[in-house]
């Protein structure tokens, strides 16, 4: 299924809130673009997503809508290793031990903990605190040399590296030093509603950004809901006219014009115009997306044998290097193995 010549890819996103269009563009557009050349495994962040408070049924409800949602955009499920993250036990485990090789000094400098604390003040749990060793897990489980993230993720990759880095100087080249992978454009689409924030999945503001299953007619009323700048010209400025170019740049995304065209074509024109145009090109954009994910999410055979493949062939990676690390630090190796 996979060709193991190729280096591997890792990434993964967290299934809590709705799927929406800064994640196709921050994210998923780019896992689309870089799967031939890499051995890609694309995890579902489930784990992770646990790190605050989730209802079971949401949760389940969005566990398979999230990996409809990687095929439906494009993942190929035939060439891609797609998984669920709780479905490798190696996570947890090789999470636990990098927990052993991190200073409690490091993840108090986390910026996204400190964010995270503050909004959620009554759940300040420990599982919060050490997320970004489990994400170190994630990436060090497989050996992967490149690994797609956020710009709000960046100092997480830092840290994978320095773990890894220890390790290696302390028992020898166990780990592969990952590379981050960030998207030059897109990687900051911004709040309909206030575009000096990051759209979110998790706002509890619905209007604030655009989900990959939202009703065509839904998706029109919230473009045109947007809030936009003074003045009337329509011109890529971030600084001076952050919603409009907000605007402008999911319009490049979204339909590949380029920035300067797009400002040409709406020269003379009102911000309304754009706001139209540009639910109608999402709207259309969306439609095929959503079709496969109805199709996908009609009864989950398909999808159940796409993670169980996942599953299966994550593990066997995640075994090996699990066990050159629980020999490393010294532990009788699994007794299964063991020739009696
Ligand atoms: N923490 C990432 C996010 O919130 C999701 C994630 C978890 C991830 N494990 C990962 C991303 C491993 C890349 C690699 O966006």
């Amino acid at each position: 299924m996979t060709n193991n010549s190729k280096p591997l890819l890792l990434s993964g996103i967290q299934p809590s809130g709705n799927l929406m269009i800064a994640n196709y563009i921050g994210a998923i557009r780019n896992w689309v673009d870089l799967q031939n050349q890499y051995n890609c495994y694309f995890m579902l962040a489930d784990l992770h997503a646990i790190t605050v408070t989730q209802e079971p049924q949401d949760l389940l409800k969005n566990c398979y809508d999230f990996i409809a949602l990687y095929i439906a955009c494009g993942i190929n499920p035939d060439q891609n290793t797609i998984f669920v993250q709780s479905h490798v036990s190696g996570h947890a485990e090789l999470a636990w031990l990098l927990n052993c090789y991190t200073q409690m000094g490091e993840l108090n400098r986390m910026t996204q903990f400190k964010d995270k604390s503050q909004k959620h003040a009554k759940n300040i749990n420990v599982g919060l605190y050490s997320y970004p060793v489990l994400m170190a897990a994630d990436i060090l489980l497989y050996n992967a040399d490149l690994v797609p993230v956020g710009h709000d993720q960046k100092q997480h990759l830092e840290l994978t590296r320095d773990i890894a880095n220890r390790i290696n100087n302390r028992h020898g080249e166990l780990f592969t030093i990952p590379e981050p992978y960030i998207a030059k454009s897109g990687a900051r689409i911004m709040s309909l509603q206030d575009p000096n924030s990051k759209m979110s999945k998790s706002d509890k503001n619905v209007n604030n950004y655009i989900g990959l299953l939202d009703d065509p007619k839904v998706i029109m009323k919230k473009f045109k809901k947007a809030v936009t700048d003074s003045g009337d010209t329509i011109r890529y400025e971030p600084e001076t006219k952050p919603a409009i170019s907000n605007l402008i740049e999911i319009r490049h995304c979204v339909t590949g014009e380029s920035i300067a065209d797009i400002e040409k074509n709406y020269e003379g024109k009102m911000y309304g115009h754009l706001k139209i145009d540009l639910a109608e090109a999402v709207i259309e954009f969306l439609q095929p997306v959503q079709e496969r994910f109805n199709q996908l999410r009609q009864d989950n055979t398909e999808l159940n044998i796409i993670l169980k493949r996942g599953q299966e062939e994550a593990n066997k990676r995640a075994e090996t290097i699990l066990n050159k690390m629980r020999q490393t630090i010294g532990f009788i190796p699994n007794i299964k193995n063991v020739c009696l």
